[in-house]
C-alpha cells in the first residue's frame, strides 16, 4: 500500500465502507435514498467505479474487493472527486452476496476483468460459473444486467456458456456484446491492451425489459 493508499483506508473506511455481516445489509439506509444499487465485484485500484459514479449520481455503487491498496485507492478517489455514492465491502463477493444482499435487489453486477484463472485445473476458480451465476440471477431485479468484460478469449466463451446455461438472464446480443461506450477503461485493461490483448464483453438482463444503460455518457475515452 502506498502512503496515500494507507491514509486514505485508515480515515475513510469508517465512513464508505460496509462491514461484512450475515444479514442482508438495508442499503437505502446505508446510501440515504433508494436509488437503483449496482455492485461490481473485485473493482481493483477502482478508478472506473469512481468514474461511472461520479457520472451517475442517481445511481447507488456498492464495489466489493478484498485487495486493500485498491481499497485505500477508492476511497482516495471518493474523497477527492467528492463522490457520495459509493460504499464498499472488504470481503469474498460470493459471500457478500449469500448473506448481504437480498433477492431481486440489484440493478446490475459489474465484473471487470475477473480473474481469468488461465491454466485448465484452476478453471473451476473462475468466479463467473455456475452456480454462482444462478446467484448473481437471483439477486437481479426484473431487467438488471449483468456486464462482465474479459480480455482472456477461453474465459469470455466459458462466461458465455455459463450465461447463456443460468436460468432467467437473457444474452442482449448475439454471442459478445459491442464494447459499452458507458464504461471506462480500468487499470487491469490497460495492461492488456498494451501487450495487444483482446476485449470480450457481455451483457445478460433478467428479463427482456428496458434495463438501465442506454444512452449515458460515453466514458471509454
Ligand atoms: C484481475 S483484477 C481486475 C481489477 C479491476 N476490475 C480492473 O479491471 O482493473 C481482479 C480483482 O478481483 C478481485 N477479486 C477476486 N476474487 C474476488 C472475490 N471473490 N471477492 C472480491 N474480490 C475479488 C481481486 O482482488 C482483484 O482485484
Amino acid at each position: 500500500m502506498s502512503d496515500a493508499q494507507r491514509r486514505s483506508y485508515d480515515t475513510l473506511f469508517p465512513r464508505y465502507a460496509v462491514p461484512f455481516g450475515q444479514e442482508p445489509a438495508d442499503f437505502p439506509q446505508l446510501f440515504g435514498n433508494d436509488n437503483p444499487l449496482i455492485v461490481e465485484i473485485g473493482f481493483g485500484m477502482g478508478i472506473a467505479t469512481a468514474l461511472i459514479a461520479q457520472a451517475h449520481p442517481r445511481r447507488n455503487y456498492l464495489g466489493i474487493e478484498v485487495h486493500r491498496p485498491g481499497i485505500g485507492r477508492l476511497l482516495w478517489e471518493i474523497e477527492n472527486r467528492r463522490i457520495e455514492n459509493i460504499r464498499i465491502i472488504e470481503h469474498d463477493a460470493v459471500e457478500v452476496l449469500e448473506k448481504m444482499i437480498q433477492d431481486c435487489s440489484i440493478e446490475g453486477f459489474h465484473l471487470f476483468f475477473p480473474d481469468p484463472w488461465q491454466k485448465k485445473r484452476h478453471h473451476k476458480r473462475r468466479l463467473v460459473t455456475r452456480p454462482f451465476t444462478d446467484l448473481l440471477a437471483v439477486k437481479l431485479r426484473p431487467s438488471g444486467y449483468i456486464y462482465m468484460v474479459t480480455d482472456w478469449a477461453d474465459y469470455g466463451d466459458w462466461a458465455l456458456a455459463e450465461l447463456s446455461a443460468t436460468p432467467g438472464l437473457i444474452n442482449r446480443y448475439e454471442g459478445f456484446a459491442p464494447p459499452q461506450l458507458w464504461r471506462p477503461e480500468t487499470k487491469f485493461e490497460r495492461k492488456g491492451l498494451n501487450k495487444n490483448h483482446q476485449t470480450y464483453e457481455l451483457f445478460f438482463t433478467s428479463g427482456q425489459g428496458e434495463y438501465l444503460y442506454r444512452e449515458t455518457p460515453d466514458l471509454s475515452g
